[in-house]
């Protein structure tokens, strides 16, 4: 964010004042996406279905309880740049509070018509998505939904997307932890908004995820 060629550009314009909105936009820079616990439940075993739809698996005729959930957004790099072809994958669990995991207790009593986990490669312009749902809490958790973004070389960024204004947030350790710095809540909240026109009673949210 504060790079040296923002400092010396800075240097040179001096105290112009002509050129001082120019050096708030830069100063400001783009917040990036927190690094957040990885949590008990990543896949140990991968779903046959892959994909990035979690309320429809595929060959069977039934869809997911709940309240089904359009998240999409970018992956970028600190300078806003998209990363295009980085692997994206979510997961949560189902809208009992049940993960698809073996450490999960009821872990058998699960929806077995929500996929749990999807995974995608983000396209060109750095965009990715999911029809997933609303996310529901569990024992000691706000609502939430993993994520992590894989790039070239094996790095990877782990973080946890929450229901903005949801009034368990503020107990959640996790959330909290994250929230220590303030410039973070657009990266890990999302604002979710009716989207009937998608299909009926669905919501969805834009997050992009920034890679810092
Ligand atoms: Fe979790």
């Amino acid at each position: 964010m504060n790079s040296p060629g923002i400092s010396r550009r800075l240097l040179l314009a001096g105290t112009s004042a002509a050129l001082l909105p120019v050096r708030s936009s830069l100063a400001a820079g783009i917040a990036s996406t927190p690094e957040q616990t990885e949590g008990p439940f990543y896949p140990v075993q991968f779903p046959d279905d892959l994909d990035n739809d979690l309320v429809q698996v595929r060959g069977q005729a039934a869809q997911a309880m709940g309240t089904i959930l359009h998240l999409q957004g970018r992956v970028l790099d600190i300078d806003g740049k998209p990363m295009r072809g980085v692997q994206v994958e979510i997961w949560q669990c189902d809208s009992h509070g049940i993960y698809d995991h073996p450490r999960q207790p009821g872990h058998t009593g699960r929806d077995q018509a929500f996929q749990g986990y999807g995974r995608m490669l983000a396209a060109a312009d750095g965009g990715y998505s999911f029809r997933t749902l609303k996310p529901v809490a569990y024992p000691g958790r706000t609502p939430h939904i993993h994520l992590k973004v894989a790039r070239y070389g094996g790095a990877t960024l782990t973080s946890q997307f929450y229901i903005a204004g949801d009034p368990q947030n503020a107990r959640d350790f996790v959330y909290r932890e994250a929230m220590r710095d303030p410039r973070q809540r657009d990266r890990i909240e999302m604002n979710l908004q009716p989207a009937s026109g998608l299909e009926p009673g669905a919501l969805a949210t834009t997050m992009d995820i920034v890679v810092g």
